[in-house]
C-alpha cells in the first residue's frame, strides 16, 4: 500500500513502476480513502500500542494506493524494496530510504507474512485473489 505521503507527493508512478521493473505482476490495483475501520484492522496486529491511534488516523486520512503484486518470494522481496521502516535508517535505493524522513509517514506499507497478505487482499479487495 502506497500511503498518504507517496499518493500527495506525486510517487503512485515511481512506486508501482518498481515492482514492475523487479518483474513483478500488479494484479490488482485501488485507489481510495480507506476508512478508519479498514485502517484498524490493517494494523490491528498494533492496536495498544503508543503510535496506533496516530497511525489508523494518518493512514485513513487521505486517498492510499492498495495493490496486490505477484511473483517468485514477492512478500520478503517487497519487503526489502520498502526498506527499514524508519526511513532514517533505511538504506538507498530502497524506497523509504530514498523518499521519506518520517517513520510514520514513511511511504509504504507491505504485508509481513502470508498471512497477512491473505487478511490485507481480503480486506482490501475481497476474497477474489485468494488461492
Ligand atoms: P508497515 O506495516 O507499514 O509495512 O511497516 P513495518 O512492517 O515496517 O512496521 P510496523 O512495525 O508494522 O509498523 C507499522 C507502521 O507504524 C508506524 N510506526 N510508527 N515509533 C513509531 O512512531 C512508529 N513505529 C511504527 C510506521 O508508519 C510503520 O510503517
Ligand atoms: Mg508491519
Amino acid at each position: 500500500m502506497i500511503k498518504p505521503e507517496g499518493v500527495e507527493r506525486g510517487l503512485i508512478g515511481e512506486i508501482i513502476g518498481r515492482f514492475e521493473r523487479k518483474g513483478f505482476k500488479i494484479v490488482a490495483l485501488k485507489l481510495s480513502k480507506i476508512s478508519r475501520e479498514t485502517a484498524e484492522k490493517q494494523y490491528e496486529e498494533h492496536r495498544g500500542k503508543d503510535f496506533f491511534e496516530n497511525l489508523v488516523s494518518y493512514i485513513s486520512s487521505a486517498p492510499t494506493v492498495a495493490m496486490v503484486i505477484e511473483g517468485e518470494n514477492a512478500i520478503a522481496t517487497a519487503r526489502e524494496m520498502a526498506g527499514a521502516t524508519n526511513p532514517k535508517l533505511a538504506k538507498p535505493a530502497t524506497i523509504r530510504g530514498d523518499y521519506g524522513i518520517d517513520v510514520q509517514r514513511n511511504i509504504i506499507h507491505a504485508s509481513d507474512s502470508e498471512e497477512a497478505a491473505k487478511r490485507e487482499i481480503a480486506l482490501h479487495f475481497g476474497n477474489v485473489y485468494i488461492e
